[in-house]
């Protein structure tokens, strides 16, 4: 049941027409016309989790569990080794229910190796001692834990009781031994959300937010019996998400994701204040039409653009791209 689902969301991702718009069009970044920078000296690197990473991308958790997950898993792995970038798995609860699922998790260690970052994944009801398990498995540098509620209610049969979710991630957060990130599926962090998860200590927060994959979608794909399609523009847009998450204390990092495509997008989250940005929906369109050479070549882009903007803003590294005088318009502006 489980694995079918997986490989459902993959095949369901790929069939969604409904485009959200997670706003950051409404972020405005002025032009530097004597930015007094050599090209070459643009420094997109930063350091995550402990470890030094060439980019502020993430590949952000998709799948895992079946052999088709474990093609896409090498696959991704590959490009995150290729360009020294952390790479998320997708949920783990079936490599704790099936010994034999867990291989499909494992690849991405065993290719990314020691040197990179790899981050684990669960949901907001696991135990501790599940959480410890989806960490080993992949000698995992931090420990995702999706908020899926929206997801959950499509479908036939999802969860229907979230409560304890809060005191459980704090059960969580007190026994692992690496970094907890708090994270949506496409439907965002409010600040309010993000503040109870900072208050029970948890000190990562990927905002994931509406405009990208979504998941009210791709659950009623599969299960059309109820028409849910007055619920696709549901969320918090991932623009939103970040500005009042970022309200919280500095030690607050935050992944900005949720429809995240374009090099302009990661420079507008980092400026709304992000470390660093998540991409899923968008780097797995490109692995799946057109192959892995495809995809890197989407990442080649992406860099390159990067340091394009960077230098047409008159910033030399991720540091200085904070600080950028930005300003709100149009509905982000309204809605913040
Ligand atoms: C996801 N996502 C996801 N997230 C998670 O925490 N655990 C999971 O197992 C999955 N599975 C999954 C499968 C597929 C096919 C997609 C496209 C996405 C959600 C993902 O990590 C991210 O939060 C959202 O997709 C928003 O980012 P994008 O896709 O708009 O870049």
């Amino acid at each position: 049941m489980r694995k079918a689902r997986k490989k459902e969301h993959v095949e369901n991702y790929l069939r969604t027409s409904f485009k959200g718009d997670n706003l950051l069009s409404d972020v405005y970044l002025p032009h530097n016309a004597l930015p007094e920078l050599n090209f070459n000296d643009i420094d997109t690197s930063l350091v995550f989790l402990g470890k030094k990473i060439d980019y502020p991308i993430l590949i952000n958790a998709m799948t895992g569990g079946s052999e088709f997950s474990e093609e896409i898993n090498r696959d991704l792995s590959n490009i995150a080794k290729d360009f020294n970038i952390p790479m998320a798995v997708g949920s783990e609860t079936i490599a704790l229910e099936e010994k034999e699922a867990e291989k499909s998790f494992r690849v991405v260690r065993d290719t990314i190796g020691d040197e990179g970052i790899v981050i684990g994944n669960i949901g907001g009801l696991s135990s501790p001692e599940d959480a410890k398990i989806a960490i080993d498995i992949l000698r995992a540098d931090a420990l995702q834990i999706h908020l899926n509620v929206a997801q959950e209610l499509v479908m036939d049969e999802g969860d229907r009781d979230f409560k304890g979710v809060l005191k459980n991630i704090e059960s969580i957060v007190n026994s692992v031994e690496v970094p907890v990130i708090v994270k949506e599926v496409g439907f965002g962090i409010s600040y309010d959300v993000a503040k109870k998860l900072y208050d029970v200590g948890v000190r990562h927060v990927d905002v994931s937010g509406y405009g990208g994959t979504n998941f009210i979608e791709i659950e009623n794909l599969r299960n059309p019996s109820m028409d849910f399609t007055e619920l696709y523009s549901w969320g918090i847009p991932t623009a939103a998400s970040i500005i009042q998450v970022r309200k919280l204390p500095d030690d607050l990092s935050i992944i900005a994701s949720g429809g995240i495509r374009t090099s302009m997008d990661i420079i507008k989250s980092i400026v709304l204040g992000a470390d660093i940005a998540g991409i899923s929906g968008e780097i797995l369109s490109y692995l799946v039409h057109g192959g892995i050479l495809n995809a890197k070549e989407y990442m080649d882009n992406t860099i390159y653009k990067l340091k394009v903007i960077m230098l047409l803003l008159g910033k030399k590294d991720l540091k200085e791209l904070r600080e950028v005088d930005y300003k709100l318009t149009g509905k982000l502006r309204e809605i913040i």
